[in-house]
């Protein structure tokens, strides 16, 4: 796991966070990885959630279910800086703030002047003619100078039997810091995961103890960041993404997700159709009735990552022409081109004729600029141009060399880039 560890560090941005869920085989491995990459610094919490319900009797000692999940920051002191950056578990206060004045300062509640730390008691008369004192036991909670100057800004209630202050809800700390015993109600167990799975795809229980949803939106709650991009890269059922187009569902949110999974069969019959399914939506049938769920919205593309490409005995064409296309225009090469270009691969591309390789040597284009791959035996003149596949635009041409000189590549619309060198 080192060199995937290392890999994620660099990945993740100032104001990240890792989550690693593991279980008790492993946690203490993971955390002194973790405190090596990360740093004992960065490191906020392990996270404890009972990820089964049930005892299994045939243990021979102790039920192990529990889930840990490691909390890393990238750079934890961003945190602290700012009390809009502390994490928090975002729950809805405003029921314990039931006043409101409609005058803009929103709700509030009332709270005595007194408390039971000792502060030197006085009596007090308000400039409305109130006068108060501490009740026996109790003493003043703040200062004249600040009774009197919340008394002018309207912060002081006279209503009941005794003059109290007002507590504004827009003035408290949001939320509460999360707890690191995690909450079964909040955060679901394993069980659920699998419902969620079959519902999905029906009976038959396609992987096994997948995480439930609901824990992954309360892992994304806590980032408070409707807009984060969230790489999960052991995506497995990808209940990641699930709960990442759910929770913008819920909260209007525009994150985007990155998974990736190393099993193509998992990656493309359980992760990719999840994620269709949940967003499109689908129905299940549960106590002989149907259920419907809608679709969340979003969309995702799916790629399929190739053999390291440099380390090939012989690079096939269309895998060229992808990368080189994706390397010009940041775009990928559209579907049917590479289909197309695919089925060129046979003759090889070496073996094939002068003719066969101006044919297919158009790659597509974005934003108007044609993109052209030829081979490193190929040398630019005019003649070899008009025998290309027509571009109206402007053109980017890959191949061995050039006789045009830079200025008739200029009049041309031509950038031309030399066979090796444009990998670079
Ligand atoms: C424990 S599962 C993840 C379960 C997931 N949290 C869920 O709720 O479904 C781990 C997944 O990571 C995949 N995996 C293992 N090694 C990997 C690697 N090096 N890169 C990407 N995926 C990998 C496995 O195939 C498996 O599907």
């Amino acid at each position: 796991m080192y060199p995937r560890l290392c890999l994620l560090h660099q990945l993740l941005r100032e104001d990240g966070v890792t989550f690693i869920s593991i279980d008790d085989n492993e946690v203490h491995h993971l955390r002194m990885l973790m405190d090596e990459i990360f740093g004992e610094k960065n490191f906020f919490a392990i996270l404890t959630r009972r990820a089964m319900h049930t005892v299994r009797n045939s243990s021979k000692d102790f039920n192990h279910n529990a889930d840990y999940t490691l909390v890393y920051a990238k750079e934890k002191s961003w945190f602290g800086e700012d009390k809009s950056r502390y994490i928090r578990y975002i729950t809805d206060k405003s029921a314990k703030y039931p006043h409101n004045d409609n005058d803009g300062r929103g709700k509030y509640k009332l709270d005595p002047l007194s408390a039971r730390n000792y502060y030197k008691p006085y009596t007090f008369t308000f400039e409305n003619g109130a006068v108060w004192s501490p009740p026996s036991g109790r003493y003043p909670s703040y200062s004249q100078d600040t009774l009197r100057s919340m008394e002018r800004e309207g912060r002081i209630d006279f209503s009941g039997n005794e003059p109290r202050a007002k507590r504004y809800l827009s003035e408290v700390q949001e939320g509460q810091p999360p707890d690191v015993f995690l909450s079964p109600e909040i955060v679901g167990f394993n069980k659920e995961g699998t419902s969620e799975l079959r519902n999905i795809f029906g009976e038959g229980g396609v992987f096994p103890q997948p995480k439930p949803v609901k824990f992954i939106k309360f892992l994304l709650e806590l980032l408070r960041s409707k807009d984060a991009i969230i790489l999960d890269s052991f995506a497995g059922s990808g209940t990641t993404a699930h709960a990442v187009m759910e929770q913008n569902r819920e909260d209007r949110g525009s994150r985007r997700f990155i998974l990736v999974e190393v099993e193509p069969k998992i990656a493309r019959e359980i992760t990719a159709v999840r994620l269709e399914r949940v967003s499109e939506g689908y129905t299940y049938e549960q106590k002989g009735r149907l259920q419907h769920v809608f679709g969340t919205g979003g969309s995702f593309s799916y790629y399929h990552v190739g053999e390291t490409f440099l380390e090939k005995q012989e690079i096939p064409f269309s895998e060229m022409a992808q990368l080189l296309f994706f390397k010009e225009t940041g775009t990928p090469m559209a579907v049917n081109t590479v289909v197309s270009i695919m089925e060129g691969d046979r003759p090889s591309y070496g073996a094939c004729n002068a003719a066969e390789r101006y044919k297919r040597a158009f790659l597509g284009s974005a934003d108007g600029v044609g993109v052209y791959l030829l081979n490193s035996e190929d040398i630019l003149t005019e003649d070899l141009i008009d025998r290309l596949p027509p571009h109206d635009g402007s053109k980017v041409i890959h191949c061995g060399g050039t006789q045009l000189t830079e200025a008739t590549l200029k009049q041309l619309g031509i950038t031309f880039r030399q066979m090796p060198y444009n990998l670079v």
